[in-house]
C-alpha cells in the first residue's frame, strides 16, 4: 500500500518534469517509439556472446516511465528473434504480451509490448541473427592474430534494434547497466567504465551511469592488450598493432586538454581508444569512453589523427549534446567538424588546420555536384529513407562551414564563449534543430544585434548549397602546391621536400583528368604512390589509377580492396569501376572475393553500386 502510493507520487513527479522536457519533442520519423507515452531511461543487459552461432542471445531489461494513463510500450527491432516478455510484478517476473509489427524496409519491425498499468519494468528476451546490420563477426582467419574471432557493433544511425529491441531514437537518453559472457580468453568492452585489467574471465560488467541515446550503446569482443598513453587514455587493440598505435595516438591526452580548456571539462571520465580490424565501416565512431578508430589511419606520422580529435570532439558535441532525430544530424557532426579544426589548430597550427579545413571543402563542392538539390539541406527532409542512404558531406562539412561564419561574423572570442555556454545549457540532452535556432537567436544574434539576420540563419539550415557569402577556404600551402604542379606538368622537378600527406592529398586530387600515362608513370617511380602505405594517399592515387586506366596499381588496387572494408576508402573505388564494362566485371570478381570480409554496411553500399539493378 506505502509502495504504491510512494510508486504513484513519485510517478506524478516524474510524470510533470518529463511534461516540462517533452514539449519541444519534435517526432523522429525512423523510431517507433512513442516517447511521450513511455520512455525507458534504464537499461539493464545480459548478453551471451555466440560465435559458432554468430549471435547475441539474452535479455534487456527498461525501467519504465509512463507519461499519463498508457498500457503499450512501442520499440525498435530488427532481425531480432523475441522469445518472451515479462513484466515485473509483486509476484516476481510474469510473461505479457507483445507483437511484432509488419517489416520496413528502413526502420525494420515495430515491437508493442502491453504493459499493463502499474510494472515500472519490462524484460525481453531475444536472439539476434547472424546478418545483424549492426554488428560484425569475424572469424579468426579474419583478424590480425589468426586465432581468435572478432566482434563489434556499430549502432548508428539505426542499428542498435539489431542488437536490442529498444527505444530507437536519439530522442531518448538511458544510462545502461551489461553483463557480457564472452568464451575464455577474449576480452568484451563496451561504451562504459572499461576495466583495464588484463583478466580475461569471458565474464564482464559494465556500467554507463551518464544517460546518452541509443546509437551509443557499443560492444566489441576480441583477443584486445591494453596499453596506456595516460592516466586516461589506453589503446585496446589486437597485439599486432598495439605499440603503433600508442606511438600514433600520443597527443590524445593533450587534445583532451586543450578542447577542456575551448569547451569545458571533459564529462565522461577515461577517453579509450579501440581499435578495430580493418573492415571497421566508417573512420571512427564516438562510443562515449571508448572511441572506436579504424586503424587505417595509423600512418607513422600521426598525420591523419584529426579523426582522433573529431572523435574526442564528439565527447562534447554529439554524446553531451545530441542531435534529437537523424534530420538534425549537422547538430552532431557539423559542431564535431568544427571543433575537430580548433582542436587541430591549437596544437598543430593554422596551416595545418588550414589545409584539413581546404581539403574538407573540396569534398563538400564534390558532393554538392554528386547531389539531389535537396539533399543538401542542413536540416534534411529525409522522410523514412534510410539514413545510411543519404549520407554525405552536407552534415559535416556545411556544418563546419556556417560555423566557421558564425565564428567570423561575431569574433572568436564571443562564439567560443557561445559554444561553451551551450554546451553547458544542453548538456546531457537531446536538441532539434529548431531548438537550436531558438537559442541562437536568443544567446547570440540578439545580444549582438546587426551583426548576422535571422533571414542569413534560415538560409544555410533550410536552403540548399552554399550562401553566396560562404567562407571558401584557401590554403597558402595548397597554393604552393598547384604552383609545383604547374611546372612539373611542363616537364620541371617537382621539389616534396616537406610536404605532409595534406600536400599529397591536395596534389593527386587536383592533378588534371588529362594527366598523360607517361606523367602517370613518372610521379609512380619517382614517389611510389602505388605502393603508399598511407591508406589516403593510396586511395586517391588508386581512384586515379581506375580514371587514367593505370595498369600497374592493379594489383595495389586488389589487395586494397581485399584488405579494408572502410566505407569512405572503398565505395568512391567501386564507383569509379562501375563507370566502365570491363572494370565492373572485375569489380564484382574482386567483391565476390572480399564480400565475406565486409561489413554488413559496406557490403550494402559496394552492392548498391556494383549491382544497381538488385
Ligand atoms: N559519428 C560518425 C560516424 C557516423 C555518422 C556513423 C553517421 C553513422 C552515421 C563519426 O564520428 C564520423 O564522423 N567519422 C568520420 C570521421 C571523419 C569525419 C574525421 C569517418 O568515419 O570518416
Ligand atoms: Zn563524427
Amino acid at each position: 500500500m506505502l509502495r504504491t502510493l510512494f510508486m504513484n507520487l513519485c510517478t506524478s513527479l516524474v510524470l510533470i518534469s518529463a511534461l516540462a522536457s517533452t514539449q519541444a519533442r519534435a517526432e523522429d520519423a525512423h523510431s517507433y517509439a512513442k516517447l511521450d507515452e513511455v520512455e525507458t531511461p534504464h537499461l539493464d543487459l545480459q548478453l551471451t556472446v555466440d560465435f559458432a552461432q554468430r549471435e547475441l542471445h539474452g535479455t534487456a531489461t527498461y525501467t519504465l516511465v509512463r507519461h499519463g494513463d498508457v498500457d503499450k510500450l512501442h520499440m525498435d527491432t530488427s532481425e531480432l528473434t523475441i522469445e518472451k516478455v515479462e513484466l515485473i510484478s509483486e509476484q516476481g517476473w510474469q510473461a505479457t504480451s507483445y507483437k511484432l509489427g509488419e517489416l520496413h524496409e528502413s526502420l525494420g519491425r515495430e515491437l508493442v509490448i502491453d504493459i499493463g498499468n502499474v510494472a515500472d519494468q519490462v524484460r525481453i528476451h531475444y536472439r539476434t541473427a547472424p546478418t545483424a546490420s549492426g554488428l560484425q563477426w569475424l572469424t579468426p582467419a579474419q583478424t590480425a592474430g589468426k586465432e581468435h574471432p572478432f566482434m563489434f557493433s556499430q549502432s548508428q544511425p539505426i542499428h542498435a534494434r539489431s542488437w536490442i529491441p529498444i527505444q530507437d531514437t536519439p530522442a531518448l537518453r538511458l544510462t545502461y547497466n551489461a553483463r557480457v559472457i564472452t568464451p575464455a580468453g577474449l576480452l568484451a568492452v563496451m561504451s562504459a567504465d572499461n576495466s583495464l585489467s588484463a583478466e580475461r574471465s569471458g565474464d564482464y560488467q559494465f556500467s554507463m551511469p551518464q544517460p546518452i541515446p541509443p546509437y551509443l550503446i557499443a560492444i566489441a569482443v576480441g583477443d584486445l592488450e591494453i596499453k596506456s598513453i595516460s592516466d586516461q587514455v589506453a589503446v585496446f587493440a589486437e597485439s599486432y598493432i598495439v605499440d603503433d598505435a600508442v606511438a600514433e595516438f600520443a597527443d590524445t591526452p593533450r587534445m583532451i586538454e586543450v578542447t577542456e580548456e575551448l569547451y569545458g571539462p571533459y564529462r565522461w571520465d577515461r577517453y579509450d581508444l579501440l581499435i578495430l580490424p580493418p573492415s571497421f565501416p566508417f573512420g571512427g565512431m564516438e562510443n562515449p569512453r571508448l572511441s572506436f578508430i579504424t586503424p587505417t589511419i595509423i600512418s607513422g606520422d600521426r598525420s591523419l589523427i584529426n579523426l582522433i580529435a573529431h572523435e574526442l570532439a564528439h565527447s562534447w558535441s554529439g554524446n553531451l549534446v545530441t542531435n534529437a532525430s537523424w534530420r538534425d544530424l549537422w547538430i552532431n557532426e557539423g559542431f564535431t567538424s568544427y571543433v575537430e579544426n580548433r582542436i587541430m589548430e591549437e596544437l598543430f597550427g593554422k596551416r595545418r588546420a588550414q589545409m584539413e579545413l581546404a581539403l574538407g571543402y573540396q569534398d563538400l563542392l564534390a558532393d554538392l555536384e554528386r547531389l539531389d538539390k535537396e539533399d543538401t539541406v542542413l536540416n534534411i527532409e529525409l522522410g523514412t529513407r534510410h539514413p545510411d542512404d543519404v549520407f554525405s558531406q552536407i552534415p559535416y562539412v556545411k556544418g563546419q562551414l556556417f560555423l566557421v561564419y558564425l565564428e567570423q561574423q561575431f569574433g572568436r572570442e564571443v562564439f567560443d564563449k557561445f559554444l561553451r555556454q551551450y554546451f553547458d545549457d544542453f548538456a546531457f540532452q537531446s536538441i532539434s534543430t529548431e531548438q537550436f535556432k531558438q537559442y541562437l537567436s536568443r544567446e547570440l544574434l540578439a545580444k549582438h544585434p546587426d551583426k548576422v539576420s535571422q533571414d542569413k540563419i534560415d538560409e544555410w539550415i533550410h536552403q540548399p548549397g552554399l550562401p553566396e557569402d560562404a567562407p571558401k577556404p584557401e590554403s597558402d600551402a595548397f597554393e604552393q602546391v598547384e604552383k609545383q604542379m604547374e611546372r612539373w606538368l611542363k616537364g620541371a622537378q617537382l621539389n616534396t621536400e616537406g610536404w605532409t600527406t595534406h600536400e599529397w592529398l591536395h596534389f593527386i586530387n587536383n592533378l588534371p583528368r588529362d594527366i598523360s600515362a607517361v606523367n602517370m608513370a613518372r610521379l609512380d617511380s619517382e614517389y611510389n604512390l602505388t605502393n603508399s602505405q598511407n591508406a589516403e594517399i593510396a586511395h586517391a592515387w588508386l581512384k586515379l589509377s581506375i580514371i587514367k586506366k593505370y595498369e600497374p596499381a592493379r594489383d595495389r588496387l586488389r589487395n586494397y580492396l581485399l584488405t579494408i572494408g572502410r566505407n569512405k576508402l572503398v565505395a568512391p573505388l567501386y564507383r569509379e569501376l562501375a563507370r566502365t564494362a570491363d572494370n565492373l566485371k572485375w569489380a564484382r570478381e574482386v567483391y565476390q572475393q572480399a564480400k565475406s570480409g565486409y561489413h554488413p554496411l559496406t557490403q550494402s553500399v559496394t552492392e548498391s553500386l556494383l549491382y544497381p539493378d538488385g
